[in-house]
């Protein structure tokens, strides 16, 4: 008899973004003459900028030719891609093209870097933390079980208020770190003496640190590190997320790269061949139309308006701020990131404000505790909807609180 993946029977109802957009659509199903406004999933509004499309359109039509059609790509992606990546986003830190990973999202990547860890190790997590980071570690059995709203062999790092939204150093030895900064979800950041206690502590630790910079474009401050690599020693204990989902609006066209020094071992093996062998195995590549398309964003014209969405998703953020700021709440994150975290009113529990602000608002937002158990009593917003809907979601919850 087969047999299936037991840990899976462990995790929790549904994915926390399927579980909202089962309520909304519900919602929606009942109150058909209802407007709902959505700042819940993280997801771009804005099109894709002219220079991506144009660069598109003629790998479509490269596409179309003798010459220019292309099969399966390497799977690791084109040089063309990577050498632009290292060439811009790593200028002068060391990073080479083979150490790139072009790939379909940094959400997948997150989740499959587990195949080239062991079950045994610890995993620490901050708290609240990007659902995916937990749930994968869950599927491959290095989570424990669920229990009391935790599961019992992460080690979780509560972020909250008190403790300006910074995870401690791990009093006890662990052995993978997630960390995502600037932060999903509270939208708050480490400066690069914050950052380099987790370095040190890697170090002295043997420990890997897994670092989602997939929102470093939306950095505004000085000494907030777009890299972890900014930081001396990193290449030697750290994997490094990127995406063009939110720097560049691919939420739907898929496009992300995963960064594995070459000086990165554990126990003397090289975790970059082990992630090459990984995706030889399990990964085809980016579509050729897809990685022309990501080059583009590193032409000038591309980085020109690109910047300007991130420019508007930040006006967005400052409208959600100051807006609920005036309307009372404490309001966190929204300055070097997409997304506001904010504390519920009254202290309100997270599910019970997410509902009140659908049901009397008619807005989307993501309840602080699906995140985690720090995350009870605050809500998230993000800044990706269109200025309009920002400024009209903001009146609708003045007008209810
Ligand atoms: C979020 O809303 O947290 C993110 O958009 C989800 C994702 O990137 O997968």
């Amino acid at each position: 008899m087969a047999q299936i993946n037991e840990n899976y029977l462990k995790l929790p109802g549904s994915y926390l973004f399927s579980t909202i957009a089962k309520k909304v659509a519900e919602f929606q199903e009942k109150n058909p003459e209802r407007e709902v406004i959505k700042m819940g999933i993280g997801d771009v509004t804005r099109p894709l900028v002219p220079a991506v499309i144009e660069a598109m359109h003629k790998a479509v039509d490269e596409m179309g030719t003798a010459e220019g059609f292309r099969g399966y790509g390497p799977e690791q992606g084109y040089d063309f891609l990577r050498n632009k990546i290292v060439e811009n986003d790593y200028k002068g830190l060391g990073i080479e093209p083979d150490e790139i990973f072009v790939s379909d999202g940094a959400k997948s990547d997150c989740g499959n870097i587990g195949d080239i860890f062991g079950t045994d190790n610890k995993v620490a997590v901050c708290d609240p933390v990007y659902p995916v980071y937990v749930d994968t570690n869950a599927m491959a059995g290095r989570a424990g079980d669920f229990i009391n709203e935790k599961w019992s062999d992460l080690y979780y790092m509560p972020c909250t208020a008190e403790n300006g939204f910074m995870p401690e150093i791990p009093k006890e030895k662990v052995d993978m770190i997630y960390l995502c900064f600037p932060n999903n979800p509270t939208g708050e950041t480490l400066t690069k003496e914050q950052l380099k206690l987790w370095v040190d502590y890697a170090r002295e630790n043997e420990s890997v640190i897994l670092f989602d910079s997939a929102y470093e474009a939306f950095i505004t401050e000085q000494d907030v590190p777009h890299s972890i690599y900014e930081i001396d020693g990193a290449k030697e204990v750290a994997i490094e997320f990127r995406s063009f989902s939110k720097t560049a609006g691919f939420t739907g066209t898929r496009c992300a790269y995963t960064v594995v020094p070459k000086d990165l071992k554990v126990n003397g093996t090289s975790l970059n061949q082990l992630w090459n062998r990984r995706q030889c195995t399990k990964f085809n590549g980016v579509p050729y139309i897809i990685q022309r398309a990501a080059e583009a964003v590193y032409t000038e014209e591309g980085r020109k308006q690109i910047k300007e969405n991130i420019d508007y998703y930040l006006e967005n953020a400052k409208i959600i701020r100051e807006s609920l700021e005036k309307a009372g709440l404490e309001v966190y994150g929204g300055i070097n990131s997409p997304y506001v975290w904010a504390k519920t009113p009254n202290g309100i529990n997270s599910w019970d404000f997410f509902d009140k602000l659908l049901t009397e608002a008619g807005v989307v937002t993501t309840p602080g505790s699906g995140f985690g158990p720090s995350g009870e009593g605050y809500i998230r917003f993000t800044a990706f909807s269109t200025r309009e809907n920002t400024e009209k979601a903001m009146e609708k919850i003045a007008g209810i609180l």
